[in-house]
C-alpha cells in the first residue's frame, strides 16, 4: 500500500459550505473568507454557483463574490455552473475554470438542477465546448455516487460509466460526490474498484459529506487506492439544499490533521486554517463541525 506523497485539497466551503445556509451571508463576509482562506496555502477555492438565484438564493451575489476577491497568483478558483448561461456569467466575470454537477440518480437530477440525466448531458455539451474555445477548464462532479435520498442505493457500475461519460466529453476531473454521507470504507472501495477502472486515477477526486462520520475512514481508503484530490470544507460547513439530510462536508481542518498525521504534503498551514475556520463560526455563531478545531480550541 503506498498512499500519495502530496494531496490537492479542493475547498469547497465558500460554495458547498454556504449554499445551504439560511440567513443570507453578506458579499464582504464570502469575500473576507475567501481571502483568508487564500493565504492558507490551499490550490483551490471553489468560490460560488453561477446558479438560479430562485435556486439558491445565497448564492445570488457570485458575480460580486468572484470580482471582488482578491485573486492570489498560486490558487485557482473555479464555480459551479449548470448551464449555458452560468457559464457566460461566470467567465464574464472572470472565472478561469468551472465544475458541471451531474447526478447518478435520476430522482436527484431532477431535484438539483429540473432535468434528466439526460438532458443534463446536452445541457453541458455547449458548455464544454465553448470552454475548450475559451482555455476553461473543466470540473465534472457526480452526485448520489454511494446513494441517493430519494432512490437509495446506486449501482457503482452506473457511476463508473457516467464517470467515463464527463471524462470522455472533456471535464479534466471527476469528483466523486457523496452528497448525503451514506458511503461507507466498504462502499467506497467497491466503488472506486469500478471506477478507477475507467478514469485515470490522477483524473479522480472524492467528495464526501460527514453526515454519518464516515468521511474520515472513506477518505483513507481512497488514499490507499491512489486518489490525490480530496474535497472539503472549512468548519464542515455545507450541505445540498436539494438533498435531504445531506449535512456539512468533511472538515478541511480534521482532513488536514489527518494527512499531517499520515505525512502527506498538502502546503496547507493548520494554523491559518483554524482561525479561518473560527472566522465563519463566529459569524455564523455556530459551533464548528470540525473536531480538530474544538480540540484545539480555535
Ligand atoms: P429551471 O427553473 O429549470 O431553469 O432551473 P430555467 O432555465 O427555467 O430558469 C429559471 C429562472 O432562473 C429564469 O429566470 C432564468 O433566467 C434563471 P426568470 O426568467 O424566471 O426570471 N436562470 C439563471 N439565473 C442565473 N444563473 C443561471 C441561471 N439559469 C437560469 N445559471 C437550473 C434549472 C439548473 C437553473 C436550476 O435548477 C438551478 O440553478 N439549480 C442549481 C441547484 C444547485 O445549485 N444545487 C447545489 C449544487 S450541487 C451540490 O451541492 C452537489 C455537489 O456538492 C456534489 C455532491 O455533494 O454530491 C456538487
Ligand atoms: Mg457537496
Amino acid at each position: 500500500m503506498t498512499l500519495p506523497q502530496f494531496v490537492k485539497i479542493v475547498e469547497v466551503g465558500p460554495r458547498d459550505g454556504l449554499q445551504n445556509e439560511k440567513t443570507p451571508v453578506p458579499t464582504e463576509v464570502k469575500v473576507d473568507l475567501i481571502n483568508q482562506l487564500s493565504q492558507t496555502g490551499l490550490s483551490v477555492i471553489e468560490t460560488t454557483s453561477f446558479v438560479s438565484p430562485k435556486w439558491v438564493p445565497q448564492l445570488a451575489d457570485a458575480e460580486q463574490v468572484l470580482k471582488n476577491i482578491q485573486k492570489a497568483a498560486a490558487v485557482n478558483y473555479p464555480v459551479l455552473t449548470p448551464n449555458l448561461k452560468g457559464y457566460e456569467l461566470a467567465v464574464a466575470s472572470g472565472a478561469k475554470e468551472v465544475a458541471i454537477f451531474a447526478a447518478a440518480s435520476e430522482s436527484f437530477s431532477q431535484k438539483n438542477i429540473n432535468c434528466s440525466i439526460d438532458e443534463s448531458i446536452q445541457r453541458f455539451e455547449p458548455i464544454l465546448h465553448l470552454a475548450h474555445r475559451d482555455g476553461i477548464k473543466v470540473r465534472g462532479y457526480l452526485s448520489c455516487v454511494l446513494g441517493c435520498p430519494y432512490e437509495g442505493v446506486i449501482e457503482p457500475q452506473k457511476v463508473a460509466t457516467f464517470a467515463q461519460k464527463l471524462l470522455d466529453a472533456g471535464c479534466y476531473e471527476i469528483s466523486l460526490g457523496d452528497t448525503i454521507g451514506v458511503g461507507t470504507a466498504g462502499s467506497t472501495r467497491r466503488l472506486l474498484d469500478l471506477v478507477l477502472s475507467k478514469v485515470p486515477v490522477k483524473q479522480t477526486a472524492v467528495h464526501f459529506h460527514d453526515t454519518y462520520g464516515q468521511a474520515l475512514a472513506n477518505v483513507l481508503v481512497a488514499l490507499e487506492m491512489g486518489v490525490a484530490t480530496v474535497d472539503s470544507s472549512i468548519s464542515g460547513l455545507g450541505g445540498c439544499p436539494y438533498a435531504k439530510g445531506a449535512s456539512g462536508n468533511l472538515a478541511t481542518e480534521d482532513l488536514l490533521f489527518m494527512l499531517n498525521g499520515l505525512g502527506i504534503e498538502t502546503g496547507v498551514d493548520l494554523d491559518k486554517l483554524l482561525a479561518a475556520g473560527t472566522f465563519i463560526s463566529q459569524f455564523l455563531q455556530r459551533k464548528s463541525q470540525s473536531k480538530v478545531a474544538l480540540a484545539l480550541g480555535a
